[in-house]
């Protein structure tokens, strides 16, 4: 594909499809995003911005014969345009087949079981019922996690079932799968990047550290503080995961590093990754340039870090406010080393909503996340 002139769609206009935008500008290549409102955060960065809803099949359809290539910035899109786009020989990355498997955690874990891809124990139900049945007939023992087969995101569509009591009142509705509950000694990411020719690359691993009032990520730590060995097997098992799937551009890994030192694939996104978004200062290139690579088949940039330690947080809108964001202490944060901010440019703020990140740069990863708890501590979004 030839830099600058192909045009690159993306599905989604939020903070992933901003970001690709920002990096395709470095090459200064055309780029399109789909999306309900020009107001979202891809919005000022695109060269065009369509309004449509990417879940709709004509819209997909129409906005695919605009580009020479599509990508997406979110699973859940109108799969059936995507394999109509393919036919009609538009270059798609991630492959429709691929993402169609991805976008169901039934299928997806079905996948890894057949192809011989280390995940937790699995089985799946049709309703809350059918689980309760399974229990009573001591198929399975709590406890155990369900998970939503379709749509849920930022741990929504996940529940932790212990006790008969959670058992009464917790389960999610819907097809659904149960997975034995591990027992975690980290969670780890590892974000790969593989283009047409076949090239794969690896990102160093990061760690995941939760919130556990929001269920979701809040520290990000680059390298994980795991052995080498754990490191490169987390490293060839993404490779692994990125082949067998066949996918081009990015692909995270989110992986369990259990107790007894088994990596098991949790769930992966065949895209940008909240536990890439270091990369943009910390690495030679970054995650959303060489999704773009991938995309492309352009040769694949060095994943190797530039500092010793970054740590990312996700800048969440803080419990108890809802409105117009305001950002609280910005100014003491832009005056200290090493700390770079983004903001996603959402109007409103709410609890615990995404709205943008921040990545921290270290000499060491102490001094890293020390300075990560800094900006945490300071770095408000309020109403
Ligand atoms: N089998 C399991 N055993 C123990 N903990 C689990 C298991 N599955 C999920 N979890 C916990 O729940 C979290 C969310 O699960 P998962 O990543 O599958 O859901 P998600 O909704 O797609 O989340 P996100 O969008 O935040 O990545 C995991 O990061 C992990 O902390
Ligand atoms: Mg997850």
């Amino acid at each position: 594909m030839k830099i600058p002139s192909t045009r690159l769609g993306v599905l989604g206009g939020g903070q992933l499809g901003k970001m690709m935008a920002l990096a395709a500008g470095n090459w200064h290549l055309p780029f399109f995003a789909l999306d309900t409102s020009r107001d979202f955060p891809a919005g000022p960065f695109c060269t065009g911005f369509t309004e449509g809803n990417f879940n709709n099949y004509d819209d997909v359809l129409r906005f695919g014969k605009t580009v020479d290539a599509l990508t997406i910035e979110i699973e859940h899109v109108n799969i059936e345009a995507l394999f109509q786009l393919e036919k009609e020989g538009l270059v798609i990355h991630p492959k429709p087949a691929a993402l169609q498997l991805i976008k169901d955690k039934g299928l997806q874990k079905q996948f890894y079981a057949d192809r011989g891809i280390p995940t937790a124990a699995f089985e799946l139900f049709e309703n809350e019922s059918a689980i309760r049945e399974a229990v009573a007939q001591k198929k399975w023992t709590l406890p155990f996690v369900q998970k939503s087969r379709t749509d849920g995101y930022d741990g929504r569509g996940v529940s932790v079932i212990r006790t008969e009591r959670d058992l009464a009142e917790k389960l999610l509705p819907g097809a659904c799968l149960l997975e034995a509950l591990v027992p975690i000694e980290k969670e780890i990411a590892v974000v790969v990047a593989r283009n047409s020719r076949g090239e794969t690359a690896a990102f160093p691993p990061v760690e995941m550290l939760f919130d556990p009032d929001a269920n979701l990520v809040t520290f990000l730590a680059c390298p994980a503080r795991i052995s080498p060995q754990i490191a490169a097997a987390a490293e060839a098992l993404a490779r692994k995961t990125i082949e067998t799937y066949d996918l081009c551009g990015l692909l995270a890994v989110e992986l369990f590093l259990t107790t007894e030192h088994q990596l098991l694939v949790n769930e992966v996104a065949p895209r940008p990754h909240n536990s890439g978004h270091h990369t943009i200062e910390s690495c030679y290139t970054s995650q959303f340039e060489q999704h773009i690579r991938g995309v492309l088949d352009l040769p694949l940039g060095s994943t190797r870090l530039k500092v010793p330690a970054a740590v990312m947080l996700n800048l969440l809108g803080e419990p108890g406010y809802e409105g117009p964001a305001i950002y609280e202490n910005m100014d003491q944060c832009l005056g200290m080393e090493g700390v770079y901010v983004h903001l996603y440019g959402k109007a409103m703020t709410k609890p615990f909503r995404k709205m943008g990140h921040v990545t921290v740069l270290g000499v060491t990863p102490e001094a890293a996340m020390e300075k990560a708890l800094e900006v945490r501590a300071l770095l408000k979004v309020k109403a």
